[in-house]
């Protein structure tokens, strides 16, 4: 098949990551002659220094033409003045609400080669497999009033939480339809006890529930659900919960794949484009050092064969090529055992791409 796929490297480690996961893409392209056409587009700090916008019209219409974007990471220290009127992070949001991207896909697949790389027992996290679902376009990421104003003798800053039912609504389908797919089980999580969005939330999520009565079903309070993370993590199969509690408990989960660099993502929307990026950030502290994991961006462009491109055989030909490396005994930095020499961000690229063999 031919596709296009838009290439988005932005800040800080993103470009390396990125080249990873593009190395991997081509392996693929060339194993199962198939044409990729990547072009790439400046997001970010890198499109705000270049030129003064972190969100460029060519990069949003580039994207809005292509198959897929794949993207590294944004942000960093040169761009963190609390006082900036502009900042790399309002590229990466601008881009997935212009592309309606509302449903977050951010799976947590402990590797058995892993299990000694997480703070976690080994025992708790032995059979974790979950899906978190996050709402992408909505909630307290984008609701208005936000700002800060002047008041008499201080400053006063707002951040506005909303949800309506048809946001609430098409993400729930998205979480109980790939729940089918799974160990149908759904787990919503909201703050129902404080706020009211998340009783709106807690109200429609009920509601849908009952169009899928094969789907096993519970609410549950975030704070409870950060706690049971950690206690028994294997019970989930999907979590559904908005942007920001998503935000928070994916970086939480990640500590189950031993790693940030482990976890990958998908934002979808009801047609097949999707951005794919890994759930962590641009680490400034190690950019151009050839330490950081690509793991996560490249098991992004497993996301991306699957969902966009429907290249499942493909998809999974990536997933088993990064198990068969963790089984060598290859490890980055991140997640290496004490007392052994990790590989760098290229040779694991390097490995993984010579494992795609058709
Ligand atoms: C993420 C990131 C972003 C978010 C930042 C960089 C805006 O933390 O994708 O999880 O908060 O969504
Ligand atoms: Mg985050």
């Amino acid at each position: 098949m031919q596709a296009r796929i838009a290439v988005l490297p932005g800040d800080g480690i993103g470009p390396e990551v990125i080249a990873e996961a593009v190395k991997v893409l081509r392996r693929v392209a060339q194993t199962y002659e198939h044409e990729f056409a990547f072009e790439e587009a400046l997001i970010g700090g890198a499109a705000l220094d270049a030129v003064g916008n972190p969100l460029p019209v060519e990069t949003l219409q580039l994207c809005r033409e292509s198959d897929a974007v794949l993207l590294g990471a944004v942000g960093g220290p040169k761009w963190d003045d609390p006082r900036a009127a502009i900042r790399p992070e309002q590229g990466l949001l601008g881009l997935r609400k212009g592309l309606e991207l509302f449903a977050n896909l951010r799976p947590v697949k402990v590797y058995p080669d892993l299990l000694n790389a997480s703070p976690i027992k080994p025992e708790t996290i032995a059979d974790v497999d979950l899906l978190v679902v996050r709402e992408l376009t909505g909630g307290i990421y984008f609701g208005r009033p936000s700002g800060r104003e002047q008041c008499l003798g201080y400053e006063r800053a707002v951040d506005t939480m909303v949800y309506t039912t048809p946001e609430i609504e098409r993400v729930m389908h998205v979480a109980f339809k790939l729940a089918r797919q799974r160990r149908r089980k759904v787990t919503s999580v909201d703050k129902a006890n404080v706020l009211s969005v998340s009783r709106l939330w807690r109200e429609v999520a009920d509601r849908v529930a009952r169009e899928y009565p094969d789907v096993e079903f519970e609410n549950i309070l975030v704070d409870a659900c950060a706690m049971f993370l950690v206690r028994r993590p294997a019970n989930f199969d999907v979590i559904v919960t908005s942007n920001m509690f998503g935000d928070i408990l994916t970086d939480e989960a990640s500590m189950l794949a031993g790693s940030m660099g482990m976890l990958p993502s998908a934002s979808l929307r009801e047609d097949t484009l999707g951005l794919y990026e890994p759930i962590h950030g641009s680490a400034p502290k190690y950019t151009g050092m050839n330490v950081v994991n690509p793991i996560a961006t490249i098991l992004s462009g497993a996301m991306l064969l699957r969902h966009s491109l429907r290249l499942e055989e493909e998809a999974a030909a990536v997933e088993a090529a990064v198990a068969a490396v963790l089984k060598e005994g290859y490890r980055t930095r991140d997640i290496a055992e004490e007392g052994k020499q990790p590989i760098g961000t290229q040779e694991m690229g390097d490995l993984i791409a010579d494992q795609i063999r058709g």
